[in-house]
């Protein structure tokens, strides 16, 4: 299997640190999954378990994000949700399938379909939760979530 390396880079920051950081703790999750998934040395038991703590914290994360867009008023807070939700309906169905025990071959591509999914939806997405914070009218935004 081809090991891919996923680095944090500013082109995902949202500028606000408590959300880049759950960002930055989902990728180290996926990251150590795909490491895992193919080793010998733990159960599937074990892979179902690593994989639902991703699941576990890309729920709540999808929550306490909605959460902050509402607190900030960002204007595409609906579409947003939408995206999420369509989120979880996918991931709801791969979760389906992991713990069904699948083949490891087929759970391999199971979490590279949510990572891209994910890191998709933060690139294209999470990010313009950033040029809300920057705009003219919204200093006193960017000074409540900008620091650390
Ligand atoms: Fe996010
Ligand atoms: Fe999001």
């Amino acid at each position: 299997m081809t090991e891919t390396v996923l680095e944090w880079s500013d082109q995902f920051s949202t500028d606000i640190v408590s959300i880049d950081r759950q960002h930055q703790n989902l990728l180290q999750l996926l990251q150590n999954l795909q490491v895992v998934l193919p080793s010998d040395d733990k159960t599937l038991s074990d892979k179902q378990g690593i994989y639902m703590n991703l699941v576990d914290h890309a729920l709540m994360h999808f929550e306490y994000e909605e959460r902050i867009m509402r607190n900030i008023g960002y204007p595409g807070i609906d579409e947003h949700i939408q995206e999420h939700d369509e989120l979880r309906t996918e991931i709801g169905n791969i979760t389906k399938k992991v713990m069904d025990g699948k083949e490891l071959e087929e759970l391999i591509g199971l979490v590279c379909m949510v990572q891209v999914w994910l890191l998709r939806h933060i690139s294209a997405s999470d990010t313009k939760i950033r040029d809300h914070l920057h705009r003219d009218d919204n200093e006193l935004v960017i000074d409540l979530y900008t620091g650390t």
